[in-house]
């Protein structure tokens, strides 16, 4: 392990970079989808989140690889900081699965009617209610914290 160290970090430190491009993605849409009422701009926004997903994930999945890799080659294994981390993400993680994956999968399941002109046949007023929300502020103030934090850890390694 501890002679693959390096690539670990370089794994951990790749799937950061994709994480943040993708993720940033989706960041920006749910602040912008709020302010639309026209159902075909609406499901367009929903469309540019839905892609950033899975590059998304990808990102996700290296950084944790990487971070357990790296952990494990240089025996990092129990100390408070590491731990730290991994409470961290898993509390950002179910804020995101809790708040954010079930009302925007409702609100594409919403859009998915479609007319004879292919359009969404959604009422611009029943998607105005479902667009009334404080979600982006919530997902935004626990994941730039959440980030933020994991950052600090992992630079000043306390304990
Ligand atoms: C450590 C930081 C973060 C992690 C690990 C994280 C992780 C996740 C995960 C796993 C999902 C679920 C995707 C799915 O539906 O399967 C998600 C969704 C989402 N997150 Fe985050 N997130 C973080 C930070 C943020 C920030 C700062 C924002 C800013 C607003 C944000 C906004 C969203 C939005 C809007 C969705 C819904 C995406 C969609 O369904 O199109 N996240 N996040």
């Amino acid at each position: 392990m501890e002679a693959f160290y390096s690539w670990f970090v370089v794994a951990h430190l790749v799937g950061l970079v994709v994480f943040a491009i993708s993720h940033g993605a989706s960041a920006f849409m749910s602040f912008r989808v709020r302010n639309e009422r026209d159902p075909v701009v609406v499901d367009a926004l929903l469309k540019v989140g839905g892609i950033a997903v899975g590059p998304m994930y990808i990102g996700l999945l290296l950084l944790v690889v990487g971070g357990l890799g790296a952990a494990a080659g240089a025996n990092l294994w129990g100390q408070p900081w590491i731990i730290a981390s991994m409470v961290v993400l898993v509390v950002v993680l179910v804020v995101m699965w809790a708040v954010a994956s079930p009302y925007y999968m409702g609100l594409r399941k919403a859009l998915e009617e479609r007319g004879p002109d292919g359009r969404p046949t959604m009422e611009p007023a029943a998607l105005a209610v479902m667009l009334d929300t404080r979600r982006p502020e919530i997902l935004a103030l626990v994941g730039t914290v959440g980030l933020v934090l994991l950052v600090w850890l992992m630079v000043i390694k306390p304990g």
